[in-house]
């Protein structure tokens, strides 16, 4: 049995005149340890099939199997991180990165050191004591990876973490996180509208119809660039040849509307 298993997924949302169909039929595996993107139109469905994943919301079709249990009786291992931070301003660092163990009621002497240990592993010294507000925000998403780590998830689900981010800021993280989920040898699912980030950093990327969004095709990542990091990735001439390759196939996905 595959790490994560979704069959059949789809969901509708209702208000009391609309029903709007987000994800029809989805379908994949993923085995631990990989790391997986998905790729499509805006309003495709990609933020629902996370939060499907982590347990926020249940499929009204199908169903989704995480390490044999169901997202919801997973949900203290899953991480989230997201575009915006959301770092509660009036705690300091140590607090909000502490946070998700508390609430877990996994917080000990042990998972703090470990916790502020993993800060200065991603180069955040001596920030503990400050507030949000006082870093930059590459430092910013950096706590919130540090964060989201705290807690030692088997799912770390990255809905488009690097992109409220300038150029060259984004690409130093794609490179940090990169390196820190294989050397913990984690899971990820990375959803992400830039195709050079999804080709950089997954094993595998699932491209999304429109809504309601199906998987239509999967592209497995070249072996020779899945061992570099994402920055080195993107200088090789087998990255130009599957970028081409997935931006045409975008290019007529938005074509059909
Ligand atoms: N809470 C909600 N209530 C009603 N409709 C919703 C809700 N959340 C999302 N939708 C609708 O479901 C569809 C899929 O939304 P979703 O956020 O999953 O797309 P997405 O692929 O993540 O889009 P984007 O790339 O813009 O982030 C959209 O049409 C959206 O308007
Ligand atoms: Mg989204």
């Amino acid at each position: 049995m595959s790490f994560i298993e979704a069959k059949g997924v789809g969901h509708y949302y209702f208000t009391p005149t609309t029903a709007t169909e987000a994800l029809e039929d989805v379908s994949f595996t993923i085995e631990e340890g990989e790391f997986i993107s998905f790729l499509g139109p805006s309003g495709c469905g990609k933020t629902t099939m996370l939060s499907i994943l982590a347990g926020l919301i249940t499929p009204t079709t199908g169903q989704v199997i995480i390490d044999q249990q169901t997202p919801e009786d997973n949900s203290n291992f899953i991480g989230y991180m997201l575009q915006q931070d959301y770092l509660f301003p009036w705690k300091t660092i140590e607090d909000n990165i502490l946070l998700g163990l508390k609430l877990n009621g996994r917080l000990s002497e042990e998972t703090k050191i470990t916790a502020l240990d993993f800060l200065k592993q991603i180069g955040l010294e001596n920030v503990e004591k400050q507030n949000p507000q006082q870093l930059s925000g590459g430092m910013r998403q950096r706590v919130a990876l540090a964060r989201t780590m705290a807690v030692n998830p088997k799912l770390l689900l990255l809905d488009e973490p690097f992109s409220a981010l300038d150029y060259q800021t984004k690409l130093k993280l794609e490179d940090l996180v990169f390196d820190i989920l294989k050397a913990y040898g984690k899971t990820a699912v990375l959803v992400t509208h830039d195709i050079g980030e999804a080709i950089s950093m997954s094993d595998r990327i699932f491209l999304f119809s429109q809504r309601p969004g199906r998987i239509i095709q999967e592209f497995k990542v070249p072996d020779e660039l899945r061992n570099l990091t994402p920055f080195d990735v993107r200088s090789k001439e087998s990255y130009n040849q599957i970028f081409q390759t997935i931006w045409k196939e975008l290019e007529s996905l938005e074509k059909d509307t």
